[in-house]
């Protein structure tokens, strides 16, 4: 924790603002039209049912901070939101439990390593290391409250129905499939506890996280649930505070550095945003202040993240200078030095 000592001072971001309708329109439309046909990538099969998928798929959708939607393709179409869930289960335990518990026991530093790594547990002594990998994300799930791990599930389920303004429902082939093939995750879940990580049943954690992981979603649910991160914790549709604007922000820190695996570098490099990929082929990107952006193709890259869908974010992210990193100079300092 680094204390900042700002009692007396309000803490306030710059956000800017979006271009007008018709440009939103066009834009959004434009991101499906140059990356339709890329046809690079897999589609996930280690989990069985998400290899039916079809590769074809594509759809991008944003949402404005003042709940204005932008849409094209398949922004309609239902898949299970894997881990995209690990960004708002983390939001909503930091809620509940607060930053600095969440920090100090699961963490919030980058492993460098698939989100399915044992060896990253086993480096660093223990540690799950972050929310967004699969180790950190099992020891998120269980801090969640609930009486019991079905009330547990319950909370989660509820809690990202929230954030997405509609009532989500279990992919129940999803849920199946993931619940027979996942031992790794089970693996992981074992080894936390032999470092004395969970105040639960590993395996019950398990079972939660499959649940969460399981929930059908479509990109505009994604982009309503990015843009209440990108809204102080507001969902700009239903106008509920579903996390505080200081969970919000923290949970848009930890997606810079975390929410595309060890690709978070070249990520923010390329797209300079926080953002949350899923293996069903999902991205949400917030831009604070702005709008979520998210993009649906099932054909991923070696790390598990859309191939498409990071094109299209790249795209919209210079077409709409949504780029946190970027500035121009301001005009009296241009002038001062024109003059010079
Ligand atoms: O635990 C798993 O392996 C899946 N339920 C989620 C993995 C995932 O989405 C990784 N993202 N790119």
């Amino acid at each position: 924790m680094f204390e900042t000592d700002l009692t007396d001072v309000e803490q306030s971001a710059f956000t800017g603002g979006l271009p007008g309708e018709e440009r939103l329109e066009a834009l959004v439309a434009g991101a499906l039209r140059r990356y339709a046909d890329l046809d690079e990538g897999q589609v996930a099969d280690y989990i069985p049912v998400l290899a039916a998928a079809d590769p074809r798929w594509f759809g991008v959708a944003l949402v404005a901070v003042d709940g204005s939607t932008y849409a094209a393709g398949e922004v309609a179409r239902t898949f299970s939101i894997q881990s995209i869930s690990k960004a708002f289960v983390f939001a909503l335990v930091c809620e509940a439990i607060g930053h600095e518990d969440v920090h100090e026991q699961v963490g919030v530093n980058n492993t460098g390593l698939p989100f399915n790594s044992v060896m990253a547990v086993e480096l660093n002594r223990g540690s799950p290391m972050n929310s967004m990998v699969n180790a950190g994300a099992l020891a998120t799930t269980a801090l969640m409250p609930g009486a019991t791990p079905a009330e547990q599930w319950e909370n989660i389920r509820t809690g990202l129905s929230r954030f997405a303004g509609r009532a989500l429902e279990l992919d129940g082939a999803v849920y199946h499939s993931e619940i027979l093939t996942n031992q790794r995750n089970k693996a992981i879940a074992r080894l936390l506890e032999s470092y004395g990580r969970f105040d639960m049943d590993p395996l019950d954690a398990v079972d939660i996280y499959t649940r969460q992981c399981s929930l059908a979603v479509n990109a505009t649910d994604l982009a309503v649930m990015g843009a209440t991160l990108a809204d102080g914790g507001v969902n700009p549709r239903t106008g509920e505070q579903v996390v505080s604007a200081e969970v919000a922000r923290d949970t848009l820190a930890l997606l810079a550095s975390c929410g595309l695996y060890e690709r978070s570098g070249e990520w923010l490099f390329e797209i300079g945003l926080p953002a949350k990929s899923g293996v069903s082929g999902g991205i949400v990107a917030v831009s604070p202040g702005k709008g979520g952006l998210a993009t649906f193709s099932p054909r991923l890259d070696t790390a598990g993240n859309s191939v498409r869908g990071q094109r299209a974010c790249a795209y919209l992210s210079r077409a709409l200078g949504l780029n946190l990193f970027a500035s121009a100079a301001h005009p009296a300092a241009r002038t001062t030095k024109e003059n010079r």
